[in-house]
């Protein structure tokens, strides 16, 4: 990997993610070279801007496809049911090599094995951090942990990444086995997501009593299929773990009640959908997910399978 002054970094379209990401990046490396691969291909440049209470920024950035360059580094964070069109996108375009470094981030999991990449350098993001967006730009309502760790383990010569994206996003953490944190992350985002949906309601109301009962049904069933996969979770403890999350969010709509109220697709296929699916495989019975998945497909514009 080159140094960042001659590294070429691609951003995957111009969601809540991407502009915090690209423009974090850009304060701290105003040097890096920063373009954009955007759905309409006809722009030739278009903007990033982030907001936070007290700050604001607007970068304009050129478009991938009136730029040959090769990509050193891509970073798609992208809805998870556009993880498997992006892929195969990605093995098409020219400047997409085996040398390129992928940074993938997305809530949920995939119940089928995603499509083989060019790249052998895989690396996944997570992060607790908070972004939204909306026609005018992104908004940080704040900076959570974020950790990077590979996908796979032929991973070589990362710490340039990690150090630019590190300075960008801290506290990034680097880990080895990121799916431990993704199986975390997936066991907290299925106990409150659909939950807000279906109960019409900010993250903090899932905190009373009647809904205790539910939130420990749905972590118990997701605490067993991630037993099936080598992930021994607490469901106390994660009880615990997630009653803090809606502490801390608690005048928050979760990101599935927002994509419901503004009729955008939701990840309930990656999240409860993925348990239940799972659970299927290995015989094991998941009814508060399953119901849940169900009920979320209802009122959504998803369709459960
Ligand atoms: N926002 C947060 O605070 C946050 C925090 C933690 C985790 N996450 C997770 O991170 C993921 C991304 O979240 P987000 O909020 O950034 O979502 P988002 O705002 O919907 O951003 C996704 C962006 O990727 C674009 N995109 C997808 N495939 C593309 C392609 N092939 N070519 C060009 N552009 C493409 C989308 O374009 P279109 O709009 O045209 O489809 C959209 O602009 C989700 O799984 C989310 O659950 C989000």
């Amino acid at each position: 990997m080159t140094d960042n002054a001659t590294q070429h970094w691609v951003m995957v379209g111009c969601g809540a993610l991407a502009q915090w990401l690209g423009c974090s990046l850009i304060r701290r490396q105003p040097t890096l070279s920063l373009s954009v691969l955007h759905r309409q291909q006809r722009l030739r440049s278009c903007n990033y801007r982030l907001s936070t209470n007290n700050s604001e920024m607007t970068i304009e950035l050129p478009t991938q496809h009136h730029d040959d360059r090769v990509a050193d580094v891509v970073i798609a964070a992208v809805k998870a049911y556009q993880v498997s069109s992006l892929l195969r996108q990605l093995n098409q375009a020219p400047w997409f090599t085996d040398k390129t470094h992928l940074i993938l981030s997305f809530n949920g999991m995939h119940s089928e094995p995603l499509t083989p990449l060019v790249s052998v350098n895989q690396q996944f993001l997570v992060t607790t951090s908070g972004v939204t967006r909306d026609h005018q730009g992104a908004h940080l309502h704040g900076i959570g942990q974020s950790w990077l760790g590979p996908m796979a383990t032929n991973n070589v010569d990362v710490d340039n990444v990690f150090d630019t994206l590190a300075e960008a996003i801290a506290p990034l953490q680097g880990v080895d086995d990121i799916e431990q944190i993704r199986w975390q992350k997936l066991l907290i985002n299925c106990a409150i997501n659909a939950l807000t949906v279906v109960a019409d309601c900010v993250n903090g109301e899932l905190l009373k009593a009647p809904y205790q009962a539910t939130l420990h049904a749905l972590l118990s069933e997701a605490c067993d299929i991630a037993a099936q996969h080598g992930y021994h979770f607490d469901v106390e403890q994660s009880l615990q773990q997630t009653q803090q999350v809606l502490s801390q969010t608690a005048a928050n709509s979760s990101s599935m009640r927002q994509d419901v109220l503004a009729a955008r697709p939701t990840e309930i296929d990656y999240l409860n959908g993925f348990i239940t699916k799972r659970g299927r495989q290995l015989g094991i019975v998941t009814p508060v997910n399953e119901r849940l998945w169900q009920q979320v497909s209802a009122i959504s514009c998803d369709h459960p399978q």
